[in-house]
């Protein structure tokens, strides 16, 4: 049986392109039942239309003092879609242990780093000031704190002398595009354990995908 993910999106939404994509071949283990968007005008609502994907938008501006009421307000839709795992791509809202919660070990994020280094905004221009030689994007189950969670999957990238913040996030980027159905697929075919801060998978122990 299929998966029924729900994908949370803010704006351009090439992630969820990429799991809409995945999701389309016949044995991939997931099905796309919802995009749900925190804004109105996040470019990937279009897309999802055109798809004939579900798509809501919960605006997350009337709630700006009651975030509770925001969370309960997408749980609800993520229920009513009846969806089993929530995938974050590009989802500009930290969720709150009480979302966490209700999503224990199915929710997912991808992060355009190689955590835990460089967790928060501003990833790509950080790791060029900082000078690191690889970087990369994560795939993690999230945890109430931000970008912390068991690793799923992890990609990377060298970080180039002429790289601009712009360069450097293109790279990442088609990473992220490959990992994050490859991690949604091993979830969503129950292919994870976890213990503790690590999720094993057939492939935890293998070198990251140097791209
Ligand atoms: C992606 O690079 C994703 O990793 C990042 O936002 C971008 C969204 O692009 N996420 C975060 O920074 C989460 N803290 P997309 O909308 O085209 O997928």
């Amino acid at each position: 049986m299929k998966k029924r993910v729900g994908i949370l999106i803010s704006g351009r939404g090439s992630n969820m392109r990429a799991l809409v994509e995945a999701a389309k071949a016949p044995d991939y283990p997931a099905e796309i039942a919802l995009i749900l968007s925190n804004r109105p005008d996040a470019a990937g609502l279009d897309y999802a239309r055109t798809e004939g994907i579900p798509a809501a938008v919960v605006d997350h501006k009337p709630f700006r003092k009651d975030r509770e009421g925001f969370e309960r307000t997408m749980q609800a839709a993520l229920e009513s879609h009846g969806v089993e795992i929530v995938a974050l791509a590009g989802f500009m809202r930290l969720v709150t242990p009480w979302f966490v919660e209700q999503w224990h070990d199915r929710l997912i994020n991808i992060h355009p780093a190689l955590l835990p280094s460089f967790k928060g905004l501003d990833t790509h221009q950080r790791a060029i000031d900082a000078g690191v030689k690889l970087h990369g994007a994560t795939v993690h189950l999230v945890r109430a704190e931000m970008d912390e969670g068991p690793i799923l999957m992890q990609g990377a990238v060298p970080v180039l002398p002429d790289d601009s913040e712009e360069t450097l996030a293109a790279r990442v980027l088609a990473v992220e595009h490959r990992i994050y159905p490859q991690a949604l697929a091993l979830l969503c075919s129950d292919a994870v354990t976890v213990e503790g801060l690590r999720a094993k998978t057939p492939v935890a122990d293998q070198p990251p995908l140097i791209a």
